[in-house]
């Protein structure tokens, strides 16, 4: 037996919950993406990001990468958390939150309609 895919004993979460697929936590993700009251700023990610500004999409790059204004290499996540702390005014999401994978999962919805436009 492969030892990779786990055995008969109980397996340890890393949260409770779970999306049945990808499309609902794009679905839950796009919500926190427009709300204007996850941060104390009044702005949502699409307040700055609408129209996919400033996402660099355009770059093809993946993560982790370079990015100015964090002035650091950063994931996915980690960029998620920084605009989340400075341009949203914020807490961190937990990384193992639905919250983090929904954001993310957004991302990746948005990046790929961007993808699909440009060619
Ligand atoms: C007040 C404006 C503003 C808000 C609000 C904002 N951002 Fe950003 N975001 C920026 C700027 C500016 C950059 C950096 C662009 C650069 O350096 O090229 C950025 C960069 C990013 C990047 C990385 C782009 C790259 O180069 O790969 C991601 C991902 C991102 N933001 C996600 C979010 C998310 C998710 C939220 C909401 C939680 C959010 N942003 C809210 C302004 C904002």
């Amino acid at each position: 037996m492969n030892p990779c895919a786990g055995g008969d004993e109980a397996k340890k979460k890393i949260r409770d919950g779970s999306f049945k697929n990808f499309q609902a936590a794009v679905s839950a993700g796009k919500k926190l993406w427009e709300d204007e009251t996850l941060g104390k700023s009044g702005n949502s990610c699409l307040s700055c990001h609408s129209d996919f500004s400033l996402l660099n999409f355009e770059k093809r790059q993946n993560f982790p990468h370079y990015v100015e204004m964090v002035g650091d290499v950063v994931s996915l996540d980690q960029m998620i958390n920084y605009c989340m702390l400075n341009p949203m005014e914020g807490e961190q999401l937990a990384p193992n939150s639905k919250e983090m994978t929904a954001m993310g999962a957004y991302y990746r919805a948005y990046r790929m309609q961007f993808l699909k436009a440009e060619k």
